[in-house]
């Protein structure tokens, strides 16, 4: 009577505790076969410890399946200790829509041309690995991308033309590697979405796009680049800028005819070869953040808006401004 009680439970709690049954396993057996490849490839690394071949892959970490077909949708690799190339095997996940390699110091080798296999990409995200090599240009091929992030790896060689061809991009970060030549013309035609554009930190050459006068980003990250010319274009009353960081460039141009957008609430112009004085739209309401210092500029700072809480070094090393918070300007010229 005790034993079979005992008995009952225990069999009663070993039903509760199991997976769930055969049948209402979700996982595609295909898509386990690939995961345990990538997993083997990584050599079976702690990461992926919960990719237990005996269970629903459905349920494993940093996947995700798709709720009617379970087909994987989602692969998220993050801050992972495992080392080696990004394997083949990953561009078998057929129904891919996210993709991200993000924090993997001793993630190398190039991107790997398999991943053109991956036709329902959304997001594309690996960064802040050791990846090199060039950003191939059958990145455009992902046509339904919205969201590329390649930014902090070791790529170098110039930005593809071709990725203006991805029509659905809201975000495009390229930032922190080795890229150099110019902006491609091509990113004249970006698609109306893109709002988010960042260069920054890289070798980039030669003039802003001429098409970028007619583009509304919300962010613009250009800083630390060896970008020369104009780049009034950028700004202008009917602009949706919020956030302009062009620091650290070689631009040349009057800044006293631009006039900012409403919408504006960080430009960030230090170190550059601006010329001319500041226009008084800046001292509008909604601006909280500006830096023009080690320019060309000269004349009196206008009284407004955040102008007079910046500190001097948002002003200083530039030809003649003057006025608070700098000191007085001193003749009638200014
Ligand atoms: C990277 O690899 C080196 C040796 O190859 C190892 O010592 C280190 O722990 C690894 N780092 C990470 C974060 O995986
Ligand atoms: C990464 O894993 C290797 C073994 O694969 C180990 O020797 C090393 O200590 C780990 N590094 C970190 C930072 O956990
Ligand atoms: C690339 O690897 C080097 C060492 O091999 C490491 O210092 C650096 O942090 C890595 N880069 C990234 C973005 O993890
Ligand atoms: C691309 O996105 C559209 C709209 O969301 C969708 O209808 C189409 O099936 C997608 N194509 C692929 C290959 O995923
Ligand atoms: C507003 O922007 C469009 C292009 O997007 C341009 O053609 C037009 O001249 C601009 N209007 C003004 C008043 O700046
Ligand atoms: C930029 O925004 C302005 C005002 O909202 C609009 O008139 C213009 O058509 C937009 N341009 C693009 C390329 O979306
Ligand atoms: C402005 O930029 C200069 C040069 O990078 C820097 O030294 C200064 O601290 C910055 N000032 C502010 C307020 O950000």
């Amino acid at each position: 009577m005790m034993k079979l009680s005992v008995l009952t439970i225990l069999s009663l709690m070993s039903i509760l505790s199991q997976p769930p049954l055969s049948h209402s396993i979700r996982c595609n057996p295909q898509d386990k076969q690939v995961l345990l490849k990538i997993k083997q490839a990584f050599n079976n690394a702690y990461h992926f410890a919960s990719w237990n071949p005996d269970t629903d892959c459905c349920y494993w970490y940093i996947v995700k399946c798709d709720r009617k077909t379970n087909r994987i949708i989602d692969l998220n690799v993050i801050t992972a200790n495992i080392s080696g190339p990004i394997p083949d095997a990953v561009a078998d996940l057929p129904f891919l829509e996210s993709l991200t390699f993000h924090k993997i110091a001793n993630l190398t080798g190039t991107l790997p041309r398999a991943l053109t296999k991956l036709t329902h990409l959304k997001s594309l995200t690996i960064s802040w690995t050791n990846i090199s090599g060039p950003i191939p240009s059958y990145v455009s091929q992902f046509k339904n991308l919205t969201s590329l992030d390649l930014s902090f790896n070791d790529l170098s060689g110039p930005i593809p033309a071709s990725l203006a061809q991805l029509r659905g991009l809201t975000g495009l970060m390229l930032d922190r590697n080795k890229l150099t030549g110019s902006i491609p013309e091509s990113f004249g035609e970006l698609p109306a979405s893109l709002q988010y554009l960042d260069l920054s930190h890289n070798q980039l050459s030669g003039s802003i796009p001429k098409g970028w006068g007619g583009l509304n980003f919300t962010t613009l990250q250009l800083q630390r680049n060896r970008i020369e010319g104009d780049a009034s274009a950028l700004f202008g009353r009917n602009k949706s800028i919020q956030n302009a960081d062009l620091s650290r460039n070689m631009l040349e141009f009057d800044l006293s005819k631009v006039e900012f957008p409403d919408s504006l609430r960080y430009l960030d112009l230090n170190h550059n070869r601006i010329f001319g004085a500041l226009p008084a739209g800046l001292a509008g309401d909604t601006l909280t953040f500006l830096n023009v210092s080690y320019n060309r500029l000269c004349g009196r700072i206008p009284a407004g808006g955040v102008l007079q809480q910046m500190d001097y070094s948002s002003y200083f090393h530039n030809k003649c401004l003057c006025g608070a918070p700098l000191p007085d300007c001193k003749s009638s010229l200014q």
